[in-house]
């Protein structure tokens, strides 16, 4: 079958893509080490070792990048002429028939609606509400360092927003649960995420899992979606 090379994904989009993937397996593994000490340096009797504020320090460049990252995403969401077919997607979500549709092919009980954007309904509710779990981590996330950095920069800067919505949230140790129970919720997004990723490109059979690495899939001759 003849097939249409289809220009989906914007360089932006793919680079915050896997940017933030980066970001986030750093927060995570670095995120346990601060949970939990699973790694204890060889004893010195100088005070050099800092292992605690290492990993503390690579989990917020970490943490910025996500954070950067994250808002640039949301302004190509608004505002790029690429990711018009992002916003799109916004009419397939509000459809009833495409739920209905959708959910079916993802039961092997009929065939993948034709989609007006690039995100099936499923798939739109799952990024929004990764973007909520990514905000509420990053919030929690700067309430956390403003209690390190009150000194200059950025944390001098952001201390008396943040520490009215700690107070709000119950406090330091209610923040820093919070920040933990969030994580959690974005470790089970992730393998989800993944396996439809890889379920829809082995099911559709349009390369779509190259639209995010090349931006191009390659869409049947005969089909919209
Ligand atoms: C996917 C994103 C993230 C994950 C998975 C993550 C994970 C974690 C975890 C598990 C902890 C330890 C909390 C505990 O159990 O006591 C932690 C602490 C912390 N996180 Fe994050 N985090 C993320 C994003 C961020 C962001 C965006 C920032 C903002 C800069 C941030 C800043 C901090 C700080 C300052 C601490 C406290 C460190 C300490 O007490 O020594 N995190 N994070």
């Amino acid at each position: 079958m003849k097939r249409n090379a289809e220009f989906e994904f914007s360089a932006g989009l793919r680079w915050t893509h896997w940017l933030r993937a980066i970001a986030i397996a750093v927060l995570t593994v670095t995120g346990f080490y601060l949970t939990y000490v699973f790694i204890v340096p060889e004893a010195s009797d100088e005070p050099i070792l800092f292992l605690n504020a290492k990993f503390r320090m690579w989990h917020e460049i970490a943490g910025f990048l996500l954070i950067a990252v994250t808002l640039f995403k949301l302004y190509l969401f608004l505002i790029d002429k690429v990711s018009m077919k992002e916003r799109i997607a916004f009419l397939d979500f509000i459809s009833p028939k495409v739920w209905i549709q959708q959910i079916k092919y993802y039961l092997f009980m009929g065939e993948h609606p034709h989609l007006k954007g690039v995100y099936n309904p499923l798939q739109f509710i799952a990024y929004v509400g990764l973007y909520a779990m990514v905000f509420v981590i990053s919030l929690t996330g700067l309430i956390l360092y403003v209690h390190m950095y009150q000194g200059g920069g950025i944390g001098l800067f952001l201390y008396d927003f943040m520490r009215p919505i700690e107070a709000m949230m119950g406090g330091l140790a209610m923040v820093r649960e919070i920040h933990h129970i969030v994580m959690w919720g974005i470790l089970i997004f992730l393998p989800i995420h993944i396996y439809m990723a890889i379920f829809n490109s082995i099911m559709g059979k349009e390369g779509s899992m190259d639209a995010i690495i090349s931006g191009y899939k390659f869409t049947k001759h005969d089909s919209k979606h």
